[in-house]
């Protein structure tokens, strides 16, 4: 059932990926994480696929206003077998007039909030942006093709807003393959809302499931501990993973984020301190809880996720869909 699809195999093993996310984790407590940093490392792909946020692409000229974008334009190539062998997460943006993928205002999946042009915006070069990878060309998005690849497959993504978005555009993007758009449906009836734990879209001419979880630590929230001085109001559970974790473990793809919430104001602000085993943590740094819960979520993928199977994909900080207005 699941021949022809490691995602693995393509990209390296998953080990490859848990390692970048050390090195990464390691910078950012040495302090060397002033500013966002934006990683183009959602790369989900079959060997032809590359999703884009537009939400992401919305807010990345406003984060990085002096961000001069190459200007040549590329025509997206029709086929390459380099792929395999190539790293595909270096490279650079470039503009594609080919681009976008899909109209948002088309997608019952696109949220309202996020559909920039909808919204009023004027300028489209935000919209084009594609991902090209230094020694090799990523083939062009052929949802058709894609939607084949992925039949009878599950694919969770896992993680904050950010996950949410690209599992929105994720959908979107295959949307354009399917002939009847009512054959794609959430399979419990709900609305896409910012505090939703679960939602799950079902291709249902592919058996294919597009799953989005909220879980912004990745790590189990917690009641406050007996004795707990008073500005406690909740706790993270550092060495434990998020209880609904039991449910990623039975898919083919997963796709986690996590990064922005490890903040004070959105956590002591918020009156939520940090626990190990039994004890509170009190004077522990958000850069060092953080870490500690990507041991902890490192440790779960070892011993409950079958990388034979399921390719498993994490993200970091990256270009936030915030605008700070001043
Ligand atoms: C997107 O779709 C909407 C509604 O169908 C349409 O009004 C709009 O012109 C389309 N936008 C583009 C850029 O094609
Ligand atoms: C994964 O594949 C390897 C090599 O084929 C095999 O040795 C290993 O037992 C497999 N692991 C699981 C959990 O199936």
């Amino acid at each position: 059932m699941v021949t022809g699809f490691s995602l693995s195999s393509l990209f390296g093993h998953f080990r490859s990926v848990y390692y970048e996310v050390f090195s990464f984790s390691n910078k950012l407590i040495k302090g060397h994480c002033k500013i966002w940093i934006f990683q183009p490392f959602y790369v989900l792909a079959s060997g032809s696929l590359v999703t884009f946020l537009l939400a992401i692409m919305c807010a990345y000229l406003y984060l990085f206003p002096k961000f001069q974008p190459v200007t040549d334009s590329y025509e997206t190539p029709k086929s390459s077998n380099s792929v395999g062998s190539c790293n595909v997460f270096e490279g650079t943006w470039i503009q594609d007039e080919t681009y976008p993928l899909y109209n948002a205002s088309d997608c019952p999946f696109a949220e309202r909030g996020f559909n920039c042009l909808a919204n009023g915006r004027k300028d489209r070069r935000y919209t084009k942006w594609r991902w090209k990878p230094n020694n090799c060309e990523i083939p062009s998005f052929n949802a058709r093709e894609i939607l084949e690849k992925l039949r009878g497959k599950r694919i969770a993504f896992v993680g904050d807003s950010l996950s949410r978005t690209q599992w929105e555009s994720m959908i979107c993007l295959l949307m354009t393959g399917v002939e009847d758009k009512r054959s794609v449906y959430e399979i419990n009836g709900n609305k896409i809302t910012k505090r939703i734990r679960f939602l799950g879209v079902r291709f249902s001419s592919f058996n294919l499931r597009i799953d989005f979880y909220r879980s912004v630590f990745l790590v189990q929230p917690g009641p406050v501990p007996r004795h707990a001085p008073k500005r406690v109001k909740s706790t993270l559970k550092l060495d434990q993973m998020d209880h609904i974790s039991k449910e990623w473990t039975d898919t083919d793809v997963l796709i986690f984020n996590s990064g922005h919430w490890w903040t004070r104001t959105k956590l002591f602000e918020m009156g939520c301190y940090f626990q190990v085993g039994g004890s509170l943590k009190l004077g522990m740094p958000t850069t060092t809880a953080f870490k500690a819960a990507l041991n902890t979520w490192a440790s779960w993928v070892d011993t409950s996720i079958n990388t034979n199977r399921t390719s498993v994909f994490f993200r970091t900080f990256e270009a936030s869909h915030w605008r700070y207005v001043s």
